[in-house]
């Protein structure tokens, strides 16, 4: 039962407001103020009268549905109780039907939304920088698909541009074979990172580079060949990680892919009178926007990332028709999505305002930012190992005789990392701090995922197969099994949000309220030694929590192991 629509059915026939108007003002006021309130300020102009007055007189009029147990006054508000026999039953038999689908909708029905997220560059480690993308797009991605939209997860890897003429450079003169072979990414970025030492103390180090830039545009065959085996080095490491996180892609198209489309949008631009030549370079002027120029052409004709990005946007929308492109990077990349956002707009594409850039704050480990050129990089995969091998130390003392320890150790590790990446609104700092991420008491991953195993084991214990929905739910009345309720009703309302403000931490919080609501609701309630009907009743709640705590961990990208 969709109650908002039902009291905004009762509040229309008490009024001459229109049932749709009134349900888009009903809003969920706090505790003790009833499940649902109605403001009545707005209609003091129409009805000029006092907006406490004009809620007594139609809360006088409103004829009480069944499922309302009151309706109050409170100054301007109306506010409306529902039953709780009737909530907790509606809530309960719908997830019995649905399971953790409760939480799903429809309304991205037809619509496509393409989302452009980790996006690594090549030839440079996978670190802790791109974990965020990462987490962040994957957990879109499946937030915008539980909403019923096709997604397109993308992966805009950067294999191609200036960071390929230097690794050349220093391949040559400092690589060898084995060794790239034997530490692939980590000699490659190790051999990066002497290019940048040695070329501040010899800058024709950078002419070479460019050179070897050139003859890859050119398609020279050592260069490409060089090009080639680096990228598969690159992916080598990347898929290893994705694999241990779950994550997959619909296309891997990066910047290279862009190499041969490039060429008619250059024409396009200039056909539409936006190229200026300046020092040589070809650009598009964005004084007039309060913008530095979006670098199109180098004066050598060498393109540009902002060059292989509009590319990319015309492609996508000729290849996917999407409604909403996403991207996800860090909020250092902001003035490089305005401006080339604003050359598609100028292009004459009407479309351009359904680019959408999502930003995100640093991670550091508290002591500033990371850094892939100075050589202090912290690998992506040395914190997942280090997270795994604290979270089996942690089993092995609180529940050493566990099956499976290694992949439980596995998913809730891995788990905590992308939790507590999830937890905050986006633009904020992340510090690394693994005594946060790992406490099982927290508001953590773990936490969570712990929650949802005492529920499996709940049930396990019980020996009931399945949720069963002829129960006598008056018998939850209780405070607790109520509050669980509405933390469920709650739900695909929040998930909507996420979605509306592109933020995963909202699914996040709402899953850590669930936890507790569930928490409280077992220490509170007797589970196995009640009497047969309320047993029943209380098992009913541990079916739906199992259920929608599995859907919203997997919202975020983590793992529910049903034992811990
Ligand atoms: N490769 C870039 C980086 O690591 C991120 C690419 C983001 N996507 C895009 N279409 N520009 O900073």
């Amino acid at each position: 039962m969709d109650f908002i629509q039902e009291i905004a059915r009762a509040l229309a026939e008490a009024t001459d407001l229109e049932a749709e108007e009134i349900a888009q003002s009903i809003e969920i006021p706090k505790a003790d103020m009833g499940d649902y309130a109605f403001p009545c300020f707005r209609l003091a102009k129409t009805m000029r009268k006092a907006p406490p007055l004009i809620a007594k007189e139609i809360a006088e009029k409103i004829k009480k549905p069944e499922f309302l147990s009151d309706i109050k006054v409170v100054n301007a508000y109306i506010n409306f109780y529902v039953d709780k026999t009737v909530f907790v039953k509606s809530v309960l038999s719908e997830v019995c039907e649905k399971g953790g689908k409760y939480i799903n909708s429809e309304v991205g029905k037809g619509k496509t939304i393409v989302i452009d997220y980790s996006s690594p560059n090549i030839a440079k480690p996978f670190h802790i920088g791109h974990l965020r993308s990462t987490a962040i797009g994957n957990s879109l991605n499946k937030i915008y698909k539980a909403l019923g939209y096709n997604v397109v997860g993308i992966n805009h890897l950067g294999d191609w541009g200036t960071q390929f003429g230097k690794l050349i450079v220093a391949y040559k003169k400092w690589g060898n074979k084995e060794a790239v072979e034997r530490d692939d990414i980590k000699e490659l970025s190790k051999i990066y990172v002497k290019f940048h030492e040695e070329a501040e103390k010899d800058p024709s180090l950078d002419d070479e580079a460019r050179n070897w830039l050139v003859k890859m545009q050119e398609g020279d065959e050592e260069a490409l060949s060089l090009w080639k085996w680096f990228c598969d080095i690159s992916m080598k490491e990347f898929n290893r990680i994705y694999d241990r996180l779950g994550i997959t892609f619909d296309s891997y198209a990066g910047e290279s892919f862009y190499n041969d489309k490039m060429a008619a949008v250059v024409d396009e631009l200039r056909e539409k009178d936006l190229l200026t030549e300046s020092r040589g370079a070809q650009i598009v002027d964005l004084e007039k926007y309060n913008m530095p120029p979006c670098l199109i052409l180098r004066s050598d004709g060498g393109t540009l990332y902002p060059t292989r990005d509009i590319s990319a946007a015309i492609y996508r929308k000729n290849t996917y028709d999407f409604d909403k492109c996403i991207y996800v990077t860090a909020l250092d990349q902001n003035l490089h999505f305005a401006q080339w956002f604003k050359v598609i707009e100028l292009m004459g594409y009407d479309w351009a305002k359904d680019l959408v850039h999502t930003p995100f704050g640093l991670v550091s480990l508290g002591d500033g930012k990371l850094s892939t050129r100075k050589g202090h990089v912290v690998l992506m995969e040395d914190i997942l190992n280090m997270s795994v091998e604290k979270t089996k130390n942690i089993i092995e003392e609180k529940n050493p005789d566990l099956e499976n320890k290694e992949k439980v150790a596995e998913d809730v590790g891995i788990g905590a990392i992308i939790f507590d990446d999830l937890f905050n609104s986006r633009i904020k700092n992340v510090v690394f701090d693994f005594d946060r991420m790992l406490n099982f008491d927290g508001e953590t991953g773990p936490y969570a995922q712990y929650t949802h195993a005492r529920a499996c084991s709940i049930i396990a214990r019980s020996g009931a197969k399945k949720s069963e929905k002829d129960v006598d739910y008056s018998l939850l009345s209780d405070e607790a099994s109520f509050n669980v309720c509405r933390v469920i009703k709650e739900f695909p309302e929040k998930l909507a949000e996420a979605a509306d403000k592109n933020e995963p931490y909202i699914v996040a919080r709402q899953i850590i309220e669930l936890c507790k609501a569930f928490n409280k609701f077992y220490n509170e309630n007797n589970i196995m030694q009640s009497e047969e009907a309320t047993k029943k009743a209380r098992l009913s709640i541990v079916f739906a929590v199992r259920d929608i705590l599995k859907s919203g961990l997997d919202l975020l990208g983590l793992k529910a192991p049903e034992q811990m």
